[in-house]
């Protein structure tokens, strides 16, 4: 089977087939990953939580991301493979190109994230110039959190849910190609979903965006404390974490996943 792309992907929102992205940090979850068929891994910068322990993605450092990238391109097969930029590693144009040189370069990445909007859009349109391809990370941004004060849904008011299109339109004609859309209301992923060409993957967005992403460990249900209410435990009744993983892919491409109870 031939390796997932952007072009996949676009020809997925196209035919209107639900996309199936996971996290993923290390060897093993990823040969079982690509074992159930998932389209998309995110090497995300929440391994600074659900692997290393910290309260938050904002201790990530660039060479951890390179590290955990490696980790799973050694072993990926088949799923096109994105590499979170961690905070304070694309504070300007040059400083956003470096780190991308050395995810894609160094880890093996196909497309790297940066959490952000009309702030953003400038950096994204200088690596875009530059043969980086990137995803955009819109509504609750992690790498925020000591300005939101806690993690919780964005883009309710009207006011602020425009802010958001805006923002998405801007980031998409400045190039990116792929845009992760987190904790905002289902109406609003909704709208955003149809009027951008890019693939649009929510997590906490609701049904209608053209994928879904988790984060492995809280869709294992081995994640603590502080599962969020748009997870769904996709070990729970099945025997194996490939099992695990080959239902949240079925659900996905079904519709079936994010039911009603997950969407805000
Ligand atoms: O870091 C991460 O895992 C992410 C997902 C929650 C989208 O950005």
């Amino acid at each position: 089977m031939s390796k997932n792309t952007i072009s996949t992907l676009n020809r997925m929102k196209a035919a209107g087939e639900k996309i199936a992205v996971i996290t993923s940090y290390d060897a093993s979850f990823t040969r079982q990953i690509e074992a159930a068929g998932m389209d998309v891994i995110l090497v995300g910068d929440s391994l600074g939580m659900v692997v290393q322990g910290h309260e938050s993605t904002l201790p990530v450092t660039v060479s951890d991301m390179v590290y955990h990238t490696a980790n799973v391109m050694r072993v990926s097969t088949r799923a096109m493979v994105i590499a979170d930029m961690p905070f304070m590693s694309h504070g300007t144009p040059q400083q956003a190109l470096d780190t991308a040189g050395r995810l894609m370069k160094e880890g093996g990445a196909h497309m790297v994230k940066i959490e952000g909007g009309a702030p953003q859009v400038e950096t994204v349109r200088h690596l875009t110039a530059r043969a980086v391809p990137v995803c955009g990370h819109l509504g609750l941004m992690p790498q925020s959190i000591h300005q939101l004060g806690a993690y919780r849904v964005q883009g309710r008011g009207e006011h602020e849910g425009e802010r958001i299109l805006k923002d998405a339109v801007a980031l998409q004609h400045a190039g990116a190609q792929m845009l992760v859309l987190e904790c905002v209301p289902a109406v609003l992923a909704a709208e955003i979903t149809r009027a951008l060409d890019i693939p649009v993957i929510g997590i906490g967005a609701g049904p209608d965006t053209d994928g879904q992403v988790l984060v492995l460990y809280d869709m294992l249900g081995i994640t603590m404390e502080g599962t969020p209410s748009f997870v769904h435990n996709f070990l729970a009744g099945q025997n194996s974490v490939q099992a695990a993983l080959a239902a949240y892919v079925q659900a996905v491409r079904g519709g079936t996943f994010p039911a009603a109870g997950h969407a805000f």
